[in-house]
């Protein structure tokens, strides 16, 4: 397995690979990976000839600075699990912070539309620019056919298009369907955190994601979102911090349905001090 440490390595390699005509696909990630992340591995490899995993903690993107202290670092671990799926059609791409960013660790500031304000953007001040600004640098060193990010980060997602078509990147985006448990618990690191009876009551999320999609058939947004502040309400481990039913295109939260619109149910819940987020599509 390849592992490159520096934009020059990774830079050579590419172009090598690029001089063959082959279909290079990208998966960017923080490391700490799990099956959620190796399913958008096994996706781009069905679809590329070569895939450049990422694995980069972005200082930019926390917006507390605990957090990224915290953030689990297991490239060893990372590097195995990774060869499991294929020791030579996956490069590792795992560059230090100079690297990406040389001297000032900055965000660039990004205009998205409006979509960056919404949901996790009101909840966590500066977060899309750092996610903005490193994939941004990512996408110009490894130059990539198509890139895949995950539905569980669905705002992120469409932040990342959104980018794409503001800076004109020539790559292909593709949003790759929530890796869950069979408990329902969508995938995350911060699962690992999770204390016993957190991760006992977790799988409720998904229930009630799943539940208000069922009655947003002949119900309006108000209604079910109501319904859905009770439900959590009854819960004593978990907190629910939003839920929001919201146009995928805007991510704003939707007042009146309409029948041309997909929409999409959007939600973060403290179990004990760890915060998840999921999703789930309404129509
Ligand atoms: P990270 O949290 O490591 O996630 C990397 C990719 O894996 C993202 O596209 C995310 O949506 C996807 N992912 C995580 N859990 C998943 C699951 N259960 N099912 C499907 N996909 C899942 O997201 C980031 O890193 C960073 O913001 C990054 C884009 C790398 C920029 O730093």
């Amino acid at each position: 397995m390849k592992v490159c440490n520096t934009k020059e390595s990774i830079s050579e390699t590419i172009e090598a690979i690029k001089a063959q005509n082959k279909r290079l696909g990208f998966v960017p990630t923080m490391g700490a990976l799990h099956n959620g992340h190796l399913s958008l591995v096994r996706a781009a490899l069905n679809e590329n000839n070569i895939v450049i995993v990422s694995i980069f903690i972005n200082p930019t993107q926390f917006n507390k600075k605990e957090d990224l202290k915290k953030y689990p670092r297991t490239l060893t671990r990372d590097i195995n699990l990774l060869k499991t799926i294929s020791d030579d059609k996956i490069i590792i791409y795992a560059p230090t912070v100079t690297d990406i960013y040389g001297k000032t660790i900055k965000s660039l500031h990004f205009d998205f539309d409006g979509l960056e304000k919404e949901m996790e953007g009101k909840f966590r001040p500066g977060h899309f620019n750092g996610v903005g600004t490193v994939v941004k640098r990512l996408f110009e060193i490894v130059k990539p056919d198509n890139a895949y990010f995950g539905e569980k980060d669905f705002q992120q997602l469409q932040i990342i298009r959104k980018l794409v078509e503001k800076c004109k990147l020539p790559v292909n985006i593709i949003g790759c369907k929530i890796y869950r448990e069979e408990s329902g618990l969508a995938l995350s690191s911060r699962n690992e955190r999770l204390k016993p009876k957190h991760k006992k009551a977790a799988p409720i999320i998904f229930k009630i994601l799943k539940a208000s999609k069922v009655k947003f058939k002949n119900k309006s947004a108000n209604k079910v979102t109501n319904w859905v502040i009770k439900e959590f309400a009854k819960q004593q481990a978990l907190r629910l911090e939003y839920f929001i039913i919201a146009d995928v295109k805007t991510l704003k939260e939707i007042k009146r349905k309409s029948n041309q619109k997909t929409y999409r149910a959007f939600i973060a819940v403290y179990a004990g001090d760890v915060r998840l987020i999921d999703n789930i599509a309404l129509n």
